[in-house]
């Protein structure tokens, strides 16, 4: 058993947590007694998620800033150490859309930018969390991939990507760390009713993807779905889960 839960009160890291699948995943753990350290560019989402956090008499903490600085990541980690005396449990959830570019078209700062912020950053800090993880003995990581992880026909070529490189991080991770008490998990959301999915845009060959797109994703998901299979993947419940990446996506990748 890996002895990550309850009796709840754990340190836990959610990144991106001030807005969809993040702000429904640090409410969720919070609602169990852990202590959530609430991580987001956008401090206006964050600040409100840590004050909706204390007002049900939990315990929050925001760190704000670009989660592939590593100076802000160095941040996020020893803020969550400092704080709560403890870090259990890392959801890398942060992540940006593309514009759901074909490969030809493609530019370096999309492809930088996207790769920076939705592979690059989750392994920094799968990076920092690993030495407080093996230290305490135990520990649970989780990364929100995508329908795009599993598929080509999700997104742009650089988010496709991205969340095929979380697959691999995910799976890498689990493999080299399981003898020492970390499991390390993914769900992979279909579509989802959050900011990211209402600010998509669709450039040049990309207008074929949201065809396929739309004709096969089914009903939109709630935020507050993808949060509970984090939060399950994250506890006991789920002790001998490791490596895998869990569709939550009303079948879409069953189609
Ligand atoms: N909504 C969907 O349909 C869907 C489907 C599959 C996967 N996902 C994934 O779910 C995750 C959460 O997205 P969401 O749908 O809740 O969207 P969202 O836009 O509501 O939330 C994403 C959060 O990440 C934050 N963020 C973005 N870049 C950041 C950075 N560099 N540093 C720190 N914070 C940053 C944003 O400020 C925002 O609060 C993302 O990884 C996304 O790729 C979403």
């Amino acid at each position: 058993m890996s002895g990550t839960t309850g009796p709840e009160g754990r340190g836990v890291i959610v990144t991106g947590a001030g807005s969809g699948i993040g702000r429904a995943t640090a409410l969720r753990f919070a609602s169990l007694g852990d202590k959530v350290l609430v991580a987001d560019i956008n401090a206006t989402g964050a600040e409100a998620v840590v004050k909706e956090i204390e007002a049900n008499g939990g315990t929050a903490r925001a760190v704000i800033g670009d989660l592939s600085d590593q100076h802000i990541v160095d941040e996020v980690v020893t803020t969550a150490v400092e704080s709560f005396g403890d870090l259990a449990v890392l959801v890398n959830n942060a992540g940006i859309m593309d514009t759901m570019t074909a490969t030809a078209d493609v530019s370096d700062a999309e492809w930088e930018r996207v790769i920076r912020i939705n592979l690059t950053a989750p392994f920094l800090l799968t990076r920092a969390a690993l030495p407080h993880l093996l230290a305490r003995g135990n520990g649970a990581i989780v990364n929100t991939a995508s329908a795009a992880a599993l598929r080509g026909s999700a997104a742009g070529t650089a988010y496709t990507v991205s969340k095929h490189g979380i697959v691999g991080l995910t799976k890498s991770t689990a493999v080299m760390y399981r003898d020492r008490g970390i499991r390390v998990n993914a769900i992979a959301p279909g579509g989802t009713q959050t900011a990211i999915t209402d600010s998509i845009t669709y450039d040049g060959d990309g207008a074929a993807t949201i065809g396929r797109y739309r004709a096969n994703v089914g009903r939109m998901g709630a935020a507050e779905e993808a949060a509970a299979a984090i939060v399950f993947l994250a506890s006991d419940a789920a002790s001998n889960i490791n490596g895998v990446v869990l569709p939550v996506d009303n079948g879409w990748s069953a189609v």
